[in-house]
């Protein structure tokens, strides 16, 4: 493939990950670092905390609704997933945090799409959720319902890469290393990742374009700002 073919629109992959070789691929992956990083970055922006009670969408095994619950003593966190096996290993881990964290974390599973929680969140978070979904604005609805006003709202993920060459430099830097079902699952993730100026279009046709898109380091994307009054 040429480098400098240009990446000019995603290639989808499945929206949810329940296949039991991927759940256990991904919940061995050490992300801790990156994950860390957006929880400093989160508590660098938002200095007084979130407020009483977060949702993680997507949450995955729990990796930020865990990181959460430790960052501050004060916040109950429901992490939502519509892959049962997930939620499995999120509860695991729940298990072995101390009771004054593990008590403040819930577990939801469903689908964004049908999503009713029936109330709403001091904060609406999501790490690695929006190059999952084929219609990105399901979760820029569930963030209208979930947020309360004034509510810290903080979506990250990847951004796509410009061409071929800097999504195979990317994979070069990093998952070199990584197991080749990893690797496999970074570079679809690249390739079925939004650049910046798409997600500024949904947040515009969603009506949110108060929230602003960062575009940071050489691969990340992340929409974040307080919701004055959603829908
Ligand atoms: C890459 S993982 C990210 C997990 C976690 N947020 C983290 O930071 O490690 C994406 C998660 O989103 C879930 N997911 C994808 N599409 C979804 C949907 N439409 N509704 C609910 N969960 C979804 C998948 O099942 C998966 O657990």
């Amino acid at each position: 493939m040429n480098a400098s073919e240009p990446l000019t629109s995603r290639v989808p992959e499945p929206e949810l990950m329940d296949d039991a070789h991927q759940v256990a691929a991904y919940a061995g992956a050490d992300f801790s670092c990156s994950d860390q990083a957006l929880v400093d970055w989160i508590a660098e922006r938002w200095p007084q905390g979130l407020g009483a009670e977060a949702v993680d969408l997507g949450c995955g095994p729990g990796n930020i609704s865990l990181l959460l619950v430790q960052q501050w003593p004060g916040l109950h966190v429901t992490g939502v997933d519509g892959a049962q096996r997930m939620l499995a290993v999120a509860a695991q881990r729940q298990q072995v945090l101390p009771a004054q964290c593990a008590d403040r974390l819930a577990w939801h599973l469903a689908c964004l799409q049908t999503l009713q929680l029936g109330r709403r969140f001091s904060a609406v978070i999501s790490n690695s959720l929006l190059h999952h979904l084929h219609a990105p604005q399901v979760l820029w609805r569930a963030v209208q319902q979930l947020a309360s006003p004034g509510a810290a709202v903080v979506i990250h993920d990847l951004r796509r890469p410009g061409d071929e060459g800097q999504l195979q430099h990317l994979l070069h830097r990093h998952a070199a290393d990584a197991p080749a079902v990893l690797r496999r699952d970074y570079e679809a993730s690249l390739r079925a990742a939004f650049t910046a100026s798409e997600v500024r279009e949904q947040l515009q046709q969603a009506g949110l374009e108060g929230l602003e898109v960062i575009e940071r380091e050489d691969r990340y994307l992340t929409v974040a700002g307080v919701l004055r009054s959603p829908g």
